[in-house]
């Protein structure tokens, strides 16, 4: 019935259905067929509705639906609710921050608050993996309340004009204020690979939009009447790496890109998923690289104009090791620079199940938008508040140091060294270490006790487990003279080095 224009209903007059307006948009089209209910529903239901529901932000949508898929359903997608602290850690640096310094500038000067609303009015909006919408509804609220505020600017400057007597052109007081509103919700497109959350997204968008309206309408007694719905974003349901991104919205300078992309390493990848990547990345496609370098890749190519910029959320992976070289160079040597980064952080997504996850944040621009560069430092263990630092440049390390990319070698790099095929192997088939449960007997041998050093391998690193070793580099077999455990533990080493199949363990011993 709501789906019917009200003109074409055929209802009673005095049905309580006629209070309902028309919504179109697809929301009401279908029947919803309630099988039986007990009575519990009906009562869950009605508290439902007597909450006060427009304190909540739509971007909640993102975290109910998250709870109702299983973690390992939502890995496969690299599904991640991004929480509103993330959300703001990336939007805020990427425009929102100059937008808001723009509006505290002007705030005197009708003039420039007018120029700051029509670039308001020209920005458009992309993520290209959209899950609910969280993104686009955050960036939607938080640009409607700056252009709101704009708006109170100019009317409160018009009213102090008036009161002084000043004769004042298109004064800000007149009752049609909602012809003025520039920030729309079809500025606002998504790419979404599922249809469920693209739907949401939508709605959610709605919703968003209602909220900010309803604020409109406190402070100017009037808000844009949207039904029936003919203004709404754009979300396109399918495979973000197989659409032509510029097929949903043509880049241009206005246009911002952000998002939080699916995660998946090597392993958890699907064929299809990989082979996506590997389209992305063409010739510099490299195994090790987590999906999510796919976006990075899509939007520095599909934002070509000068001044442009985009920010993800991502694993942290993709700045460490080899993802750094065969990701980031290209990206960089195109043009792009990244103005500012969130150092590898806890990811807390306020889930029941967390991904378990350390993300970073990273922000890049080109032309004019590359100004200063912000690096966002965490704790050594990624929780707490990040502390922002100014700096001269940002790496692919997420460092504040030049652009320099490790690539992996198996030929030493200076030409005229030997090629080194071991590394630094210790020969002593373990029996130089001393384990936790050895330690005590070792320290209280007074002999033994001088020899104890600790031991840091990447077992040591990764689990946080301690190590130590006997190190007789520079001592004498005198040295150690009277100390039965250090003689049994070169007893073992003599023993298994000699007896061993490996040249090089029992060459070397022989040898020296
Ligand atoms: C990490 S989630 C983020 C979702 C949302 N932005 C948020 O923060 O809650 C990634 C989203 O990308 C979607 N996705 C996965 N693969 C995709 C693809 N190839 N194209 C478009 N979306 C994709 C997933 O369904 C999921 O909704």
């Amino acid at each position: 019935m709501l789906a019917t224009p009200t003109d074409r209903r055929t209802i009673e007059a005095g049905d309580p259905l006629t209070f309902f307006r028309y919504i179109n948009g697809g929301l009401f089209e279908d029947p919803l067929r309630l099988p039986p209910l007990p009575v519990e529903f009906r009562g869950a239901l009605l508290e439902a509705c007597s909450f006060n529901w427009s304190v909540i932000s739509p971007a909640v949508f993102g975290s109910m639906f998250q709870t109702v898929k299983s973690k390992e359903a939502r890995r496969h997608g690299g599904e991640h609710y991004t929480t509103e602290a993330n959300i703001l850690k990336t939007i805020q640096p990427l425009f929102l921050d100059e937008y808001r310094d723009r509006l505290e500038r002007a705030s005197n000067d009708k003039g420039q608050l007018t120029k700051l609303h029509n670039e308001l009015a020209e920005l458009r909006f992309l993520d290209p993996a959209c899950g609910c919408g969280n993104f686009l509804v955050v960036a939607y609220r938080e640009l409607r309340a700056v252009e709101l505020e704009i708006l109170k600017r100019r009317r409160d400057l018009d009213m102090e004009a008036i009161a002084a007597g000043k004769k004042v052109e298109r004064a800000q007081l007149s009752l049609d204020v909602t012809a003025n509103v520039k920030v729309t919700l079809d500025h606002f497109f998504g790419i979404e690979i599922d249809e469920w959350p693209a739907r949401i997204a939508e709605t959610a968008m709605l919703l968003v939009d209602h909220l900010a309206n309803q604020q409109m309408e406190l402070e100017f007694g009037v808000a844009p009447d949207r039904l029936p719905i003919t203004i709404a974003s754009k979300i396109r349901q399918g495979n973000a790496l197989e659409i032509d991104w510029n097929a949903v919205l043509p880049s241009s300078e206005h246009v911002i890109v952000f998002g939080n992309p699916p995660y998946a390493g090597q392993k958890e990848r699907t064929a299809e998923q990989t082979a996506n990547l590997r389209s992305a990345l063409g010739d510099d496609y490299n195994g090790n690289l987590d999906f999510v370098s796919a976006w990075f890749r899509k939007a520095s190519e599909y934002l070509t104009t000068p001044n442009s910029r985009f920010a993800f959320v991502a694993t942290s992976s993709i700045c460490q090791g080899q993802s750094v070289a065969p990701l980031w160079i290209p990206i960089l040597r195109s043009g792009w620079s990244i103005v500012f980064a969130h150092r590898p952080f806890d990811w807390d997504s306020e889930s029941a199940n967390p991904a378990g996850v350390h993300v970073v944040i990273v922000g890049l621009a080109r032309g004019s938008k590359c100004t200063e560069r912000t690096l966002f430092y965490y704790a050594a263990n990624g929780l707490g508040k990040p502390e922002a630092r100014q700096v001269a440049n940002i790496n692919p390390y997420l460092l504040n140091a030049p652009n320099i990319a490790v690539r992996a070698s198996r030929k030493p790099v200076p030409a005229h060294l030997p090629p080194l095929t071991e590394g630094n192997k210790l020969w002593d088939f373990n029996n130089l270490v001393i384990k936790p449960d050895d330690l005590d007997a070792f320290e209280t041998d007074p002999v033994a006790s001088k020899f104890i050093r600790s031991l840091l391998s990447n077992t040591t690193l990764l689990k946080g487990k301690p190590r130590w070793v006997l190190w007789l580099r520079d001592a004498e077999p005198a040295d150690w003279a009277g100390s039965v455990l250090i003689e049994e533990r070169l007893r073992l080493v003599r023993k298994e080095r000699t007896e061993s199949s490996d040249a090089e363990a029992n060459g070397i011993f022989q040898g020296g």
